[in-house]
C-alpha cells in the first residue's frame, strides 16, 4: 500500500443547527479517482471545499502524503497541490482564456508589470495538451463552449501541479463529445499520478471513471467501496435509502 495523498478524519461541519458533515472519513491514493455520491444537499460538497480551503474545519485532520495540515485559505490549499473544479466553473466571463489561467497568479516582469508574452506561451501549451482545436485563446471566455470552458477550468488545475484534483459535477452543463472529453482527460490526469474526487451524479461517470466510491446521505458516510464490487442498484440504495449492500466489503477507513 502507498502513503495516502490525502486522509480525511473524522470530519465534521455545522451550519447553524444543520449537521452538512457529520464525521465523515475518506482516503484518496496516487493515480485514484474516488467518485463522492450522494443526494442534494448531503454534504458533498461542502466536505470537498473544507479540502479546498474555502471553509474551515470544525473539527477533524486533514493528513496530505502522510503530514497532518491546517488547510485555512484556498491559497494555503493550493501551496498543498490542491485545485478544484467548481459545479460553476467558476471562470471571470469578461477575460479571455490566457487570464482565466492565471487569475490570481499572474506572472509579473522584473518591472512589476503582467508577464501577457509568457502568460499566452505557457496558456497556449497546456491548452494545445487537452485539445489541439482549441485556439481561440483571446476571446472572452463568455464566447466560449461549455467544453472549452471547462479546458480553462481543468488547466488551471494542470498548469499549476495539481497532485490532488476535486472535481464537482466537472460534466453537468457539457453536452456528451464534451463529458468524453472530461473523461479522457480524467484517464491521462490519473495516469499522471493525480488523485481526483470526483463529485458527481451520473452513474456511467461512476462506473466509467472511478476506483472507488464513497456515498453520504444527510452529512454521514454510508460507505466507501471499490466500484467494481458493487452494482448500480447497489449504489442507488446507499444514496436513496442509505442501506450497505449486504455482504459486500468496505475498502480500508481512512482512520
Ligand atoms: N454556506 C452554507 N451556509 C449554510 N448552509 C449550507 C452552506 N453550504 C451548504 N449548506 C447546507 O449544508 C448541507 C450540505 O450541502 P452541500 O452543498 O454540501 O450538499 P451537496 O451534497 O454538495 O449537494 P448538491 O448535490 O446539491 O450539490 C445542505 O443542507 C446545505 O443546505
Ligand atoms: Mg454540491
Amino acid at each position: 500500500m502507498t502513503t495516502p495523498l490525502v486522509q480525511l478524519r473524522d470530519i465534521h461541519k455545522s451550519f447553524g443547527g444543520i449537521k452538512a458533515v457529520d464525521g465523515v472519513s475518506v482516503n484518496l491514493h496516487p493515480g485514484e479517482v474516488v467518485a463522492l455520491l450522494g443526494h442534494n444537499g448531503a454534504g458533498k460538497s461542502t466536505l470537498m471545499k473544507m479540502l479546498a480551503g474555502a471553509y474551515p474545519i470544525d473539527t477533524g485532520d486533514v493528513v496530505i502524503a502522510g503530514q497532518p495540515v491546517n488547510i485555512r485559505t484556498p491559497s494555503e490549499a493550493q501551496a498543498q497541490g490542491i485545485e478544484t473544479i467548481y459545479q460553476t466553473l467558476a471562470l471571470a466571463d469578461n477575460l479571455d482564456s490566457v487570464a482565466n489561467l492565471f487569475l490570481g497568479r499572474e506572472k509579473m516582469t522584473p518591472w512589476r508589470t503582467l508577464d501577457d508574452h509568457f502568460m499566452e506561451v505557457q496558456a497556449r501549451k497546456v491548452f494545445q495538451r487537452l485539445n489541439k482545436n482549441f485556439t481561440n485563446i483571446r476571446v472572452p471566455v463568455r464566447r466560449l463552449s461549455g467544453g472549452q470552458r471547462q479546458v480553462v477550468a481543468i488547466s488551471r488545475a494542470l498548469y499549476f501541479n495539481a497532485r490532488i484534483l476535486i472535481m464537482d459535477e466537472p460534466c453537468a452543463a457539457l453536452g456528451p463529445e464534451e463529458t468524453a472529453m472530461v473523461g479522457d482527460l480524467v484517464r491521462q490526469l490519473k495516469a499522471d499520478g493525480v488523485g481526483i474526487f470526483l463529485i458527481t451524479h451520473d452513474m456511467p461517470d461512476v462506473f466509467g471513471l472511478s476506483d472507488r466510491l464513497a456515498v453520504m446521505k444527510n452529512g454521514r458516510l454510508v460507505g466507501t467501496y471499490r466500484t467494481e464490487d458493487v452494482t448500480e442498484d447497489e449504489v442507488l440504495g446507499m444514496i436513496i435509502a442509505g442501506k450497505r449492500p449486504e455482504g459486500k466489503a468496505q475498502t480500508v477507513r481512512a482512520e
